[in-house]
């Protein structure tokens, strides 16, 4: 796993707290629905976990996005779920 993050430049309404789990295919190919299912498994009451398309950076895949921050996570495997949750999403 590994991350990077970027800061958010508008002043406008941020999105609320999200978890993206691509689920396209280059995503698919390296489990990414095996990693939707455990942060599905894990989330808090609060903060949807959304299957989504293309996140636009394939072949690094899984690839799993936080909102509001965007925090990025490449090759992401099942077991890390809750260790991304605790870190980030929810305490953001
Ligand atoms: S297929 Fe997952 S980022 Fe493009």
């Amino acid at each position: 796993m590994s991350s990077d993050s970027v800061q958010l430049s508008s002043k406008g309404n941020r999105p609320p707290r999200t978890i993206l789990v691509c689920q396209n295919q280059a995503c698919r190919k390296s489990g990414s629905k095996a990693v939707l299912a455990a942060f599905q498994a894990h989330r808090t009451s609060d903060i949807p976990v959304i299957g989504s398309g293309c996140l636009g950076r394939c072949g690094n895949g899984p690839m799993v996005l936080i909102l509001p921050n965007e925090i990025w996570y490449s090759r992401v495997r099942a077991e890390e779920a809750i260790e991304i949750m605790n870190r980030w999403a929810i305490n953001s």
